[in-house]
Order: structure tokens, then sequence, then C-alpha cells
């Protein structure tokens, strides 16, 4: 497995590979890898001839400066991880490899609609930073396929429509949440959970199955029901930012008769902002 750190290197190696016919597949990480992760790395696997996977944790698409100061770095052992998963190669890029002007003066791509709600409305700029970046890791990997987790179900509705919008060549996957025994979704920022607070973490993913059992049931109040959800949130310990049913195919109001919706969460339990989501098929009948 190759470890590069700059663009002209990976350049050179996709150029290699270009040459030999090979199928490409890009995951992209923000590194501290996880088991959730390297199921993206395994299924790529399957998908492609050579398997990139790039680690870089975006300042782009932090709101706040303490998180991206206190986020994980563990680039030693996720390239340890990585070569057990037979990734072929890991693109590290050091932060002025790609702003080289600086984070203020890149050109930045935004994704109207998708970008404004939920995540969007509770961390202003997120979205605008990860789109900017996706679209520069497409044009430099050059991937025929890219795989993505569903844990950022928003993210990966915005990334199918950017690529849809801009026509970059490249195929999006999705892969279902990997989850702890107890529910919890996992993610590298469950690290901020004490260990006090994480036996409280699976309540998100329970306060989600719980409302979806209640609309399987028929309820369709989704006001009412996101609001008692939001409520045993925080009956739980859990500050919620959002519970939201939404349609799944672009998190817009289910109207009467929707069938394929989302139910999506974000809460803090202590320093740990958590999300997660649930899809869901109701009968077609019930409206
Ligand atoms: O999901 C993540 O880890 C990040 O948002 C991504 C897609 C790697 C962009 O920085």
């Amino acid at each position: 497995m190759d470890i590069v750190h700059h663009v002209t290197d990976l350049r050179g190696i996709r150029r290699a590979w270009q040459a030999e016919g090979c199928m490409v597949a890009l995951v992209p990480t923000m590194g501290n890898l996880h088991e959730g992760h390297l199921s993206l790395v395994r299924h790529a696997r399957t998908l492609a001839d050579r398997v990139v996977v790039s680690i870089f944790v975006n300042p782009l698409q932090f709101d706040r400066a303490e998180d991206l100061a206190a986020y994980p770095r563990t680039l030693a052992q996720d390239c340890r991880l990585l070569a057990d998963e037979a990734a072929d190669l890991v693109f590290a890029p050091p932060e002025n490899e790609l702003y080289p002007a600086g984070r203020g003066q890149v050109t930045r791509v935004e994704v109207p609609g998708l970008s404004a709600l939920l995540e969007g409305a509770h961390r202003p700029g997120h979205f605008a930073g990860v789109a900017t970046v996706v679209c520069k890791l497409f044009n430099l990997v050059q991937p025929d396929v890219a795989v993505f987790g569903e844990k950022d179900f928003q993210q990966l509705l915005l990334i199918r429509r950017m690529v849809a919008d801009l026509d970059i060549p490249v195929r999006i996957e999705g892969l279902a949440t990997v989850r702890e025994t107890d529910g919890l979704a996992m993610s590298s920022r469950n690290a901020y959970l004490g260990a006090g607070e994480r036996p409280q973490a699976p309540a998100i993913h329970q306060a989600l199955s719980e409302l979806a059992a209640r609309l399987q049931a028929g309820e369709r109040d989704y006001a009412a029901l996101e609001r008692e959800a939001e409520k045993i949130l925080e009956k739980r310990g859990l500050r919620s930012d959002y519970v939201a049913v939404r349609r799944r195919r672009d998190l817009s109001l289910p109207q009467p008769g929707d069938t394929q919706l989302v139910i999506l969460a974000a809460a803090w339990l202590g320093r740990a902002r958590l999300i997660d989501n649930l899809c869901l098929d109701l009968p077609s009948s019930a409206g």
C-alpha cells in the first residue's frame, strides 16, 4: 500500500493506473478509522481494481474551531488498518496541499436547498465545506466509483446532487450504517463520550426506532411524533438539535401517500454531537 501526501504523487499513480485500464474506487474519510470506515473499504474492494482512501481533516467543514482542533488524528494506526484491508493507496495531504492559497481563498461548491436544512441549519457553512473538498477529491483521484456511509444521510444526498449538477463522472454508492451491539452508530466522534455517557448514547437509535414503530403502526402527526422523540431524548440525558421525519429522496416534508421516509436526528451528549437516521418504507395504502 502506498501512502502519499502530495497531489503530484497521487496524479502520477493515477496516470499509471489509467494506462493499465484499472477501475478505481475512492473512500473519502477524515481518518480515525473504525469498523464503519473499514466496511466501506471492503465494499470498495469488490467494486474496483484499485482502492484509494483519502484521509484529510477538512477545516472547511468545521463550524467550531475547538471541534477542528480536537478532532482525533491517528494516521499511523489508520494506515495499519488500511494495509490489513488491502487498500492500494492512502492520500493524506497536509492542509496547504489542498488549500494552497489559504482556507479563506478557496472556490467553494454550494449545493442549494439541501445545504440549508437540518444539519446545514445547525452547522452553517458545513455542507459547502463538504461539497468543496469532495469535489476536489473527485477531481484529484478521478475515481470511477466513490463509497460513503449512510450514517451521514444528508451528506450522501448532497454529494449525489453535486455529482449530478456538475456532471462529475463518478458513481456514488451508499452503505448501511455500522452499529455497536447496543445500536449506537459508529462514529469517530463517539471518542468524545465520557465513560459515564457512553451507556446513554444508544438512546438516539432507540428514539428513532420507537418513532419508526409508531409510523409503521399508522400514526401520521409527524410534528407531534418529532416533539415526543425529542422529549424522550431529553429524558434520557441528551440535548436534541432536531428529530425530523422527511422524504427520503430530498429531505422535504412528507406528504400524504409518501412511503419512502427517513427519520433523522442530532443530539448532544456531553461534548459529543451524535447524529443518526433510520430509513423506513410505509405500506403504500397508508397515507
Ligand atoms: O464523512 C466524512 O468523513 C467527511 O465529511 C468527508 C466526506 C470525508 C469529507 O471531508
